[in-house]
């Protein structure tokens, strides 16, 4: 393999720039050609294609985001797309790709490779860290603990005015972001889509924080919950519970995407990409590196998109009993 490419693409996720580092960097070691493809699969199908050097990775280990921009593509979803996108790296002669992305950016990957045959191995790269195939996913631990600073800050005020908060966090469906800052927060409650927390749990939980003189209580919930959003379980709560409670919301949306990653992300992101590259180099296709147990390990692209990752629901049972 002479020439390959490397695109960040979906949600972007800090330490996506300390992976693509990686990529470029080990591909230059590799005395392999590195182009980047900016915006995802739109920069694909449009040609947005460039060189890359050691030197295009100078300085971004550190920066939260993406340097090469990333999207949601809907026209990579056309088969007309696909074709434009492969007739771009067909003139471009890149022979394979780095995908650095979640389930939707793999979906895209594994499609594409069935009917082009373009190798393509894949990073992952998302804050929800809800792909199969590896204990973490780059951005994961950033948005926990983003997510966890703004816990923290609520319980102070929540604590001075004697109020409920509910905190919702990100995870479109997939509770890893809530559970984790929930119980780094000291949460009374975490509710996740994975598992249904009825409404009267929650009653239950604040009733007998108050028969224990809890003035204040912090509820994280997953903006995936099937019980609604942070906004709608709060009305519901209140019409529920008697007397003069105070309720707030609050919702911390794309602030856990953004900021610098912390180290824990940057290595991770690090090994990730470097083992993206080499696998790819290896022959490998259609296949994500991921990390588990700590070792490096390849996953078929159908596999991380179709098989689930259960949350440890063992955490939700503590989460119960460190709160009484
Ligand atoms: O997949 C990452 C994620 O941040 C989810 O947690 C969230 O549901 C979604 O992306 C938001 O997407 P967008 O930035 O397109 O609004």
């Amino acid at each position: 393999m002479k020439r390959i490419a490397v695109f960040t693409s979906g949600g972007d996720a800090p330490g996506m720039n300390a992976c693509i580092r990686a990529v470029v960097r080990g591909a230059v070691y590799h005395g392999i050609e590195v182009f980047g493809i900016r915006k995802g699969y739109n920069g694909m199908i449009a040609g947005d294609i460039f060189q890359m050097s050691s030197h295009s990775v100078s300085n971004i280990v550190q920066r939260g985001g993406t340097i090469l921009k990333s999207a949601r593509s809907k026209e990579f979803m056309t088969a007309e797309g696909r074709q434009k996108a492969y007739d771009q790296l067909q003139a471009h002669g890149i022979e394979g790709l780095v995908a650095i992305g979640g389930n939707g950016t793999f979906t895209g990957a594994m499609i594409f490779n069935n009917e082009y045959g373009v190798p393509t191995v894949g990073a992952p790269g998302t804050i929800d860290n809800d792909l199969y195939g590896t204990d973490y996913t780059i951005g994961f631990d950033t948005a926990v603990n983003t997510a966890l600073d703004a816990v923290d800050r609520i319980r102070d005020t929540a604590s001075s005015h004697d109020r409920i908060f509910f905190i919702e966090v990100m995870g479109r469906d997939s509770g890893y972001i809530a559970i984790q800052s929930g119980i780094a927060g000291g949460a009374e409650l975490v509710m996740v889509p994975e598992v249904l927390t009825p409404l009267s749990e929650v009653v239950e939980t604040l009733k007998q924080g108050w028969s224990r003189s809890k003035s204040s209580s912090i509820i994280v919930v997953a903006e995936g919950e099937e019980e609604g959003n942070a906004t709608e379980i709060a009305e519901r709560i209140k019409a529920q519970v008697d007397g003069d409670v105070d309720i707030r919301v609050t919702t911390l949306g794309h602030t856990q995407r953004g900021g610098a990653p912390t180290a824990y992300d940057r290595i991770l992101a690090s090994r990730l990409g470097l083992g993206a590259l080499e696998g790819l180099i290896a022959g490998q296709k259609n296949v994500m590196a991921g990390i588990i147990n700590n070792e490096l390990v390849y996953t078929p692209f159908e596999d991380t998109i179709r098989l689930p990752k259960p949350i440890n629901e063992d955490l939700l049972r503590m989460v119960k009993i460190l709160s009484i």
